[in-house]
């Protein structure tokens, strides 16, 4: 049987991940996602005009939990269901949220099983949110993931994903990232290589926490490879805005809009 940690090292752990949030968010948007910050903020204006008091929201590959915490700061009320495949990701959200904000649940859940929305115990949101996640994910399962999301919304309920979501130039891929004020491929090598070691020193930092050790040893398992993780999975090329409008509209969603835009990086809004 484990003991539960010490109050002295539960501190610990929340001072560290508390910092790793705030790191997460940061290693971002200073170096491959510079649009980062004014995309979140569009992704709140969304969700302000929705719901108020008691709203559900639901994050979709929620990492550590920052589109979460901005909800749960935004809206007093709100309870929010954090999802992610990542182990760490969830653990390292827990702790850094644990102390000040009860009002969010960690699950762990591949959104590329069809299953994910029947075994959540909330079966209604006002608000799906998502950021910077489906581009991970294939065509046939962003479509998949939008279906589940129709599901799980109320009546007008809606969902706001912000991520990179480049324009279909016939006959040709969705282009890579291009940086919104140079109009340069992303990542840029210089961006690039401050992002691999702000990545190093992050994993570097959990991996030498010893209570994150039981989400690391989960995530072995869970998603074999190497720590600091590399990309392994997911398409070569994003899916391109028109597929996700087309999605959206086949699945059932009455309206699809896009209220903000810097280069490829957009914020798509689908009303249920
Ligand atoms: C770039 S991070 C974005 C995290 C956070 N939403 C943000 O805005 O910073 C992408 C996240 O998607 C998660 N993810 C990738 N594929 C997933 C899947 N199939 N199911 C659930 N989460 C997934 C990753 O684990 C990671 O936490």
């Amino acid at each position: 049987m484990t003991s539960s940690p010490s109050a002295t090292d539960q501190v610990r752990v929340a001072r560290l991940c508390e910092n790793l949030l705030d790191r997460w968010d940061s290693m971002f948007h200073e170096t491959v996602d510079p649009t980062r910050f004014r995309r979140m903020n569009a992704i709140l204006r969304c969700v302000g005009k929705g719901p108020r008091g008691s709203a559900r929201f639901l994050d979709l590959g929620s990492g550590p939990g920052p589109m979460s915490r901005r909800l749960l700061r935004r809206f007093s009320n709100c309870h929010v269901v954090a999802i992610d495949t990542d182990p760490v990701m969830l653990e390292v959200g827990r702790w850094a949220m644990d102390r000040t904000n009860r009002r969010v649940q960690w699950i762990l859940r591949d959104l590329r099983g069809r299953d994910w929305p029947s075994l959540l115990r909330t079966k209604r949101f006002d608000v799906v949110v998502s950021s910077l996640a489906l581009h991970w994910l294939e065509e046939e399962q962003i479509e998949d993931v939008y279906r589940g999301v129709a599901r799980l919304l109320r009546p007008d309920g809606f969902l706001v994903n912000g991520d990179y979501l480049p324009r279909a130039i016939p006959g040709k891929p969705p282009r890579r990232p291009t940086c919104a004020h140079t109009g340069a491929k992303l990542p840029l090598d210089r961006d690039l290589a401050s992002f691999k070691a702000l990545w190093r020193g992050w994993w570097s930092a959990v991996s030498s926490e010893p209570l994150l050790q039981g989400a690391l040893a989960k995530r072995r398992v869970r998603m074999p490879g190497a720590i600091p993780p590399r990309r392994t999975t997911g398409p070569r090329n994003p899916a391109s805005l028109e597929f996700h409008e087309r999605a959206l509209r086949r699945v059932g969603f009455r309206e699809v809009r896009v209220p903000w835009q810097e280069g490829d990086f957009r914020v798509l809004v689908a009303l249920r």
